[in-house]
């Protein structure tokens, strides 16, 4: 396994538990979790598969042995500096202990080390957790976009950029 770190603070309350890259011997239990967390618009098992291939760096999961808890997905813009969030989910059943933040600080340092300008993502308007999440590390929402997924439902787009400054809490500015 190739592990890069165990995390601190709350993510503790639940007992052992860390952030470690994903891997294709993830894939059923990253399935269950995706399903637990998004429903029908989990990502089909394939696609999964795909991502560990081709983005495993940046696919990060909280492992507590059994099972995972919960995962973070970006990727580096092909036509830019910039990275994308493409992916956050923490199973209801383990939510409110930290694992989403420790995600989003795991996955922030990671970006911002491989040479990452800022990262932007998509955020439902109604979807408060995660809004509050982004807005505490240093997200603003950039822009409105309707009909984001082609089924009439918006998105706000939110984007953070990584400043100089390395003492910042999980290096993204404002
Ligand atoms: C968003 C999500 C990943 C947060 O995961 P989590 O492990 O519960 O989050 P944490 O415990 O690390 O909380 C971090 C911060 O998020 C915000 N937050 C989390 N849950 C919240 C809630 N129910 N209401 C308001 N703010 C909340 C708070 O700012 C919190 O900081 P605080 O504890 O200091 O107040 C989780 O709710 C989730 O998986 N939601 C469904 C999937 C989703 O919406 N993904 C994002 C798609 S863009």
């Amino acid at each position: 396994m190739d592990e890069v770190g165990v995390t601190a603070g709350p993510v503790r309350a639940r007992g052992p538990a860390f952030i470690r890259h994903a891997c294709a011997e993830d894939l059923h239990a990253l399935h269950t979790v995706d399903e637990a967390v998004f429903g029908e618009l989990a990502y089909p098992l394939f696609v999964l598969r795909q991502f560990v291939d081709v983005h495993q760096r940046h696919f990060l999961v909280i492992d507590a042995d059994p099972p995972l808890l919960g995962y973070a997905l970006a990727a580096h813009a092909a036509h830019s500096s910039q990275a994308w969030l493409l992916g956050l989910g923490v199973h209801p059943d383990a939510r409110k202990y930290g694992y989403g933040r420790a995600l989003m600080d795991r996955c922030l340092a990671m970006l911002r080390d491989d040479g990452a300008s800022g990262v932007r993502l998509t955020v439902k308007p109604g979807n408060t957790a995660a809004i509050k999440l982004y807005e505490s590390i240093g997200f603003k929402k950039t822009s409105y976009i309707p009909g984001y997924y082609g089924d009439g439902e918006g998105r706000y787009e939110m984007t953070a950029f990584f400043g100089l400054d390395q003492t910042t809490r999980v290096g993204v500015t404002p």
